[in-house]
């Protein structure tokens, strides 16, 4: 993590500030309801390349669009002037490390009362980022008590800001129980998913996983594992809802997510998954992911905007 004198500049009122600068009123709308949407976007360095691949930028903007119009927020800037504007913030700070970018849009009305006054801002932040979760030789996930929220009650699709205390409750049970990640049920009783990743169980060499119905995050690193599962391997990946017991039957397990990245499951509720160790599909998937989010794979670059590249290119010109 960043030592206290760290302080990179991050997107903030329009303009590059230093981190350390970017401050908000006590009364921000979102402050206090929870009214923000957010992404997280991660940025890959590659060494063999000496270049920064941000993964599926656009489409995380495209996403987080789409979501603010849940809240009746429309940033005006398009899905891919926000993604050269996340270039831009990391060229800035000359990062070449791996990073995670964090955009957040938020009604910034300052005065107290539920009622939004059409007011927002956004602002994007980079940071260098490492491993999320100890994933190396498998988690230990346990079952929430805690329900995922409702698509009629606070759209768990929507990255909305006030639905992640759904999440913290779960990651703080499940921190207090041992267990490295929650695995929230939704109000029907199926898997939903991790407190902050999408989750895969593998039964009969079948992939599965719990469809957007089931109240989950639409995650993007869902569909670059189902698309690499499905394209690199001919595997068959089916979407349907799952019951708690077939993850204790289940021969592998795996949540996906950005920050996570595709982090093998070994164990839920003590039980261990298959013989308890890290399973072959999800090795091998683990490895395609890290291919292609490294640009190692020529067929997937297209999901990468690479940072320093072009821009040292068109200056050379
Ligand atoms: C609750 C939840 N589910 C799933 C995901 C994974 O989504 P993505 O793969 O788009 O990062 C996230 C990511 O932050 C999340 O917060």
């Amino acid at each position: 993590m960043p030592d206290s004198t760290f302080d990179p500049l991050v997107y903030f009122e329009n303009d590059f500030v230093r981190m350390s600068e970017a401050k908000l009123p006590i009364l921000t709308h979102a402050l206090h309801y929870g009214t923000g949407v957010f992404e997280g976007i991660r940025g890959y360095w590659s060494v063999e390349d000496r270049e920064m691949y941000l993964v599926r930028c656009e489409e995380h903007f495209r996403r987080w669009k789409a979501n603010c119009r849940i809240l009746g927020i429309d940033p005006k800037e398009t899905a891919a002037e926000l993604a050269h504007l996340t270039a831009d913030l990391v060229r800035l700070n000359h990062f070449e490390t791996d990073v995670y970018i964090r955009p957040l849009a938020y009604m910034s009305g300052n005065k107290v009362g539920i009622r939004p006054d059409g007011a927002h801002r956004f602002a994007i932040i980079a940071l260098p980022f490492g491993r999320y979760l100890p994933a190396d030789n498998g988690l230990h996930a346990g079952i929430a008590s805690w329900r995922r929220v409702q698509d009629n009650a606070i759209p768990a699709r929507g990255k909305i800001c006030g639905a992640y205390v759904n999440s913290v409750l779960a990651t703080m049970e499940a921190k207090a129980n041992g267990f490295d990640e929650a695995i929230l049920l939704n109000e029907d009783g199926h898997v939903a998913e991790g407190a902050s990743c999408n989750l895969f169980i593998v039964r009969d060499g079948l992939l599965m996983t719990p469809p957007p119905q089931d109240n989950i995050l639409e995650g993007l690193t869902r569909a670059t594992v189902m698309e690499l599962a499905r394209h690199e391997m001919g595997l068959r990946v089916v979407e349907r809802s799952l019951d708690r017991t077939e993850l204790y039957m289940a021969e592998e397990a795996f949540f996906t997510g950005t920050a996570v990245e595709l982090a093998p499951i070994t164990r839920v509720d003590h039980r261990d998954i298959g013989d308890g160790k890290v399973g072959p599909l999800a090795t091998r998937l683990q490895k395609l992911y890290s291919d292609a989010t490294h640009g190692r794979l020529a067929a997937y670059r297209h999901w990468l905007l690479p940072v320093y590249l072009p821009v040292l290119a068109a200056l050379q010109k």
